[in-house]
This record gives C-alpha cells, structure tokens and sequence, in this order.
C-alpha cells in the first residue's frame, strides 16, 4: 500500500513537529493535524510563522516550506480521519488524577475517544498509529474499540513510539538513532508495518528502522524514558555524596562518561528532571509492574522519582539554610523557568517546586526567562493549589529582562540551563544586588570561579 494522506490526531508537542518533518520530507503526503484546541489550530496555522504554539529550533522554518503544500491544520477531527490512510494517534497521555490508580496510571480517556471517533468515522481499512507513549498493551484495547464498534472495515494497529526530546525535536526527527515500529505478525500486520517503513524511509536509512510486535514497541517506549531518567537520578544521588566529600560530580561524572560502557551523555548533575514524561512515564511503569504483582521491580524504578523529588527538595533547602536559614521576604531570582532549554514547556519543571517550597518560606521570588511568560508562570503554581490565586501573584513577579529581574535581589538561583546565562555581564550583576550576594546553580552551567572572584557566594550542584 502506497501512503497518500495522513492523519495525526493531536497538535501538541509531539503531533505538530513530528508531522511537520514527515510533511517536509514526504511532498506526495498529504499531512493534515486535528485538534479539538481551536486556540492551538489558530495558532498553527498563524500567518506570522514565529506566532506558532511551540518553540523549538528550527521547526518554524519548516512549517513555513510545507504549511499550505502538504502540512494542513485543521479542526476539522472526522473530516481529516475519514480521508486518511494513515491516522496517528499523539494525543496527551496524562497520569490519572482520578479513581483506581490515581497519580500512577496513565489516563487514557482521550486515546479512547480517539479510537472511538476513528471506528465511527472511519468508511475504508485504516492503519491506525500509536505515537501517544502509551502502557503496553494498549493497542489491545484499541483494537478491541474499533473492532467492536466500526462499520466492519478492517484496522491494523502500530506501535511507533516518538523518542524526540524538545528543545532538540526537529534534528532527532531528522536524525533519528532509530524509528521503532510494532506491528501484528499476520501478513495484514506486515504490509501495514512495510508501509510505514516506507513513509520513514524517505529520509531514515532503513537499518536505523526497527520493527517489533506490538507490545516490544509500546513497552521499549517506557523502557527507554525509564532508563534515561535513572541515569540522572543515579548522578544526582552522587551529587549529594559529593557535597559531603569533597568530590566534584562534574569530575566524576566525566571520570565514568569515558568508560564506554557507560557512555558520557545524560550524566549532567541537575536539579532534577522534570519534563512531561519521565515523571508520568515511569509513574505508569510502576502501576504496570504492580498490577501483574512485580513489587521489587515497581519499588526499583519508584525510587528514580523518590530521588527526582529529594534533589528538588534539596536544593530549596540549601537556599533556604545558606540564606541564614531564612529567606521571608528576601527577593530570589530564577533565571529560567523551562524545564529545560530552547523551549517554553514548563510541565513539570523542577522550577515550579523550587519556588513552591520558597514562596512557603515567604520568599519573593523573581522570575525570567526567554521563553515563558508571566501567565504560564502564574497558572503552573496555581495549578499546584498550594495557595491563593493572588498569594501567588504576589509572592512571584516576571521579569521580561535577567539584569532587572536580579537587581536587589539577595540570590540568583540557575533552573534552567540556557546558553545566554553565560554571556552575562556578571560583575554588573553582582553590583545590583543585596550583598552577600549569593548564586545557587542548579544546572551546574556558569563558571564558578569567575563569580567567586567577582564576589558571589557560589554553590553548584555536587561540589
Ligand atoms: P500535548 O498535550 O502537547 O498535545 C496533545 C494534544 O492532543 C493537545 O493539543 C490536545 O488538545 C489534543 N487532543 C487530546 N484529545 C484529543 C482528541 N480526542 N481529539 C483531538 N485532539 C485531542 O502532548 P504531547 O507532549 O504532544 O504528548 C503527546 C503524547 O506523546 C503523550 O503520550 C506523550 O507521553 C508522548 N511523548 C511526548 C514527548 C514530548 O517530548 N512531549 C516525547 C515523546 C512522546
Ligand atoms: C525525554 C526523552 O529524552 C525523550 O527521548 C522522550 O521522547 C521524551 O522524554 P525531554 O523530556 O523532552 O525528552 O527532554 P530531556 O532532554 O530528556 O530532559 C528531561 C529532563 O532531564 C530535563 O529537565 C533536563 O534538564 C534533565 N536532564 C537531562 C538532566 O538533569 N541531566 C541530564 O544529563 C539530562
């Protein structure tokens, strides 16, 4: 089967940059991306290519070469499934905050919506696409949805998880270490599977194409986030250690970076991940493991997101006790909100935790960041419910410029690691501020002994 139109259902994160990249690379696709976010489509198809939702290298360029040729965006859910052959499925995945498995289990109520729009529209054999990271044996269900309520025609299920990490999404969708597709082993199954391959193929060699049954792929996808988020836990467990050594963990992380079995990347000391899915992720590798009864195996990857959680504790704790072990009403400043850079996500940012914990010791917390606005800031500590809404708004105030938003400022905390922290002109910082000044770098991104010979008080992380 030769694969004309596609559909991806979700604009989000994943949806709109990994459908861009097919679009751009497949001109005989036709691409089109639904949402039920009409705010998100306006935004998409937003003539000023820089207004677009999300910000991430490189994507608007591409968007501007195939918007209106291949890459539509529409609203229009029923419309863009009945004419697909392919429909992907990218919608949000969240962890439940609801009934059984509440705070572990991944909430699949919009992949089931999704399923059942697919059998009630869907007139022709569709392949339909897993892309949402998804519990294995999801597709099970899936199948059962469109078997069961479809108007007869026939439906191959696929596993392709995405592995981009944003901030970075557009050169892992060019470059990709791998494409991993599950399929069914029936011969339907195998020409479904072929026939994704051969989209890939148009610009990923076909070694670095990967296929897999269903539950290998659904279950490689929370394998892979499971064992890259251990690895900075294991670092930032090491970090810890290190403080009371005398070790650097910047050291000692590139001391075993070199040994090749264990590789010098995703080794960065921090103040711990955050992100949307490695936290949800592995959350739900936990419940799985539980619910088949796997207690020691649930309890081991649990521990990843007990150290995430310690390591951002930490860290407010260490400002709180360096700052004489009060910080009420003392202005600190965040530069960086993002959970990382060269984006304006902020799910899940360890900065959000950061200043929760400081604004209960009543600090006033100054923010900037390049990428963030003040109401994106505001609504992530509301979410939290921690406190009133104008507690919040008054406890937290954006700054849309880091000199400003550190002037009088007693300390400088680092959440976020973007390139232009270091370009800063430090002394002029440093002379604005409450003196001792003191600066917590919790990305372990600036140089230490220049600001110690400026006059900071310098704690990174780990050393
Ligand atoms: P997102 O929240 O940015 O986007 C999801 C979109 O789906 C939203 O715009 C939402 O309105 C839309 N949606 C939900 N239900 C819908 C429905 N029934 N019909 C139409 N639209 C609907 O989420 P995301 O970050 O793109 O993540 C999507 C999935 O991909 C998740 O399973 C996530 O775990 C996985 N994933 C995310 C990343 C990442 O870096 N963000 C990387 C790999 C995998
Ligand atoms: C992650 C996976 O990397 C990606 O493959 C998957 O598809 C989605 O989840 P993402 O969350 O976008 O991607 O970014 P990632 O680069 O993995 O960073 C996650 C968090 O870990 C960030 O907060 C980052 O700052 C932190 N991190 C990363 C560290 O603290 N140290 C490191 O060495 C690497």
């Amino acid at each position: 089967m030769k694969i004309t139109k596609i559909c991806c259902i979700g604009a989000g994160y994943v949806g709109g940059p990994t459908m861009a990249v097919i679009a751009q690379k497949c001109p005989h696709i036709q691409v089109t991306v639904v949402d039920l976010n009409e705010q998100r489509i306006t935004d998409w198809n937003d003539p000023d290519i820089d207004n677009i939702p999300i910000y991430e290298p490189g994507l608007s360029e591409i968007v501007a070469e195939a918007r209106g040729r291949n890459l539509f965006f529409s609203t229009e859910v029923e419309k863009a499934i009945d004419e697909a052959q392919v429909i992907f499925i990218s919608v949000n995945t969240p962890t439940k905050t609801y009934g059984k498995g509440k705070g572990m289990a991944a909430d699949l109520k919009y992949i089931e919506l999704c399923a059942r729009q697919i059998a009630k529209v869907a007139k022709q054999n569709k392949i339909v696409v897993e892309k949402s990271t998804l519990p294995v044996r999801t597709a099970e269900a899936i199948k059962s949805i469109l078997d069961n309520t479809g108007n007869g025609v026939q439906f191959q299920i696929l596993s392709n998880p995405e592995f981009l990490a944003e901030g970075t999404a557009v050169t892992d969708l060019l470059n990709p270490d791998r494409i991993l597709i599950g399929g069914d082993t029936t011969s339907e199954g195998e020409e479904a599977i072929k026939a994704l391959v051969d989209v890939y193929a148009n610009w990923v060699d076909k070694e670095k194409i990967l296929t897999t049954n269903v539950w290998s792929s659904e279950l490689s996808k929370l394998t892979a986030n499971a064992f890259l988020a251990q690895r900075i836990s294991s670092i930032n467990a090491m970090s810890e250690l290190c403080e009371k050594t005398g070790a650097d963990v910047n050291e000692v992380a590139r001391a075993i970076g070199m040994d090749s079995r264990i590789g010098p990347k995703f080794l960065k000391a921090s103040v711990g991940f955050g992100g949307s899915c490695f936290q949800k992720d592995i959350l739900n590798l936990v419940y799985i493991a539980k619910s088949y009864g796997l207690n020691e195996v649930a309890d081991y990857w649990e521990q990843v997101i007990i150290m995430n959680d310690h390591q951002k504790k930490r860290f407010s704790s260490k400002i709180v006790q360096t700052l004489y072990n009060t910080v009420a009403d003392k202005k600190i400043t965040f530069l960086g909100w993002a959970f990382k850079k060269d984006t304006n996500d902020t799910r899940e940012s360890a900065a959000i935790y950061v200043a929760d914990d400081l604004i209960n010791e009543q600090a006033k917390i100054a923010v900037y960041d390049p990428k963030v606005s003040g109401n994106k800031i505001q609504s992530d500590l509301n979410y939290l419910e921690t406190r009133s809404i104008e507690e919040n708004k008054d406890r937290v105030v954006t700054f849309d410029n880091a000199y400003e938003a550190c002037k009088d400022a007693h300390a400088i905390a680092v959440l976020t690691e973007w390139d232009e922290f270091a370009t800063y002109d430090w002394q002029r910082i440093y002379d604005s501020m409450h003196k001792p000044a003191f600066l917590f770098d919790g990305r372990n991104i600036l140089d230490a002994e220049k600001l110690e010979s400026i006059g900071f008080i310098y704690n990174g992380i780990g050393s």
